[in-house]
């Protein structure tokens, strides 16, 4: 199997400003309030490292890590839990962010996790979208762009654990050869 970016769906630029944009209005939103940004590891990293530096009320972060495709592009069905926050989050205002909304299935595993830990409140900020794969109703309170069905890396988002440090988010397609 080869595989190529066959076409840049968002560039660099555009994505700097969405976020930029994404930043401002979440420090609108928790004006004082101390906001919980927790990154889903390790598509999101890229995206929560610049949203934070975009955000300019006070904040604290965390990490967690959840696998849900084992290196192919077809959801497994399963999500598991590799990496657990660090930090309680009971009575905090926590914001998740996420590289991708596909199935919906990891979002919501994790508002599921999240719930019975007993969170003040909880949002959703996503990069991307892709609605036309949704099997379960998510509500995405923060969203950069709707992307149709295609398998996008870049910008943190991998194949087989590569493309993260391509700064663009591109289409990849994959051929037999
Ligand atoms: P969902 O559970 O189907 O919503 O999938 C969410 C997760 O699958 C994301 O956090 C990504 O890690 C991964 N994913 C879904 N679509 C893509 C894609 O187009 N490129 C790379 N990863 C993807
Ligand atoms: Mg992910």
């Amino acid at each position: 199997m080869k595989e190529k970016i066959e076409k840049i769906l968002l560039k660099d630029v555009e994505i700097k400003k969405r976020v930029k944009e994404l930043g401002e209005e979440i420090s609108k939103d928790y004006k004082n309030t101390l906001p919980h940004l927790i990154c889903i590891l390790k598509g999101a990293s890229i995206f929560h490292s610049d949203l934070i530096r975009n955000i300019t009320i006070p904040l604290t972060i965390d990490y967690l890590s959840v696998s849900s495709y084992n290196g192919g592009t077809q959801y497994t069905g399963r999500v598991h839990l590799v990496k657990d926050l660090d930090n309680p989050i009971k009575g905090r205002d926590v914001i998740i962010v996420e590289d991708i909304i596909d199935t919906g299935h990891t979002i919501d595993y994790l508002f599921k996790l999240f719930d019975l830990r007993k969170p003040k409140s909880i949002k959703l900020c996503s990069l991307l979208s892709k609605p036309s794969r949704r099997e379960i109703d998510v509500k995405i309170d923060y969203l950069g762009f709707e992307i149709p069905d295609a398998f996008v890396v870049g910008y943190g988002l991998d194949y087989d654990e590569r493309y993260r440090n391509f700064p663009n988010i591109g289409i990849l397609s994959l051929e037999e050869d």
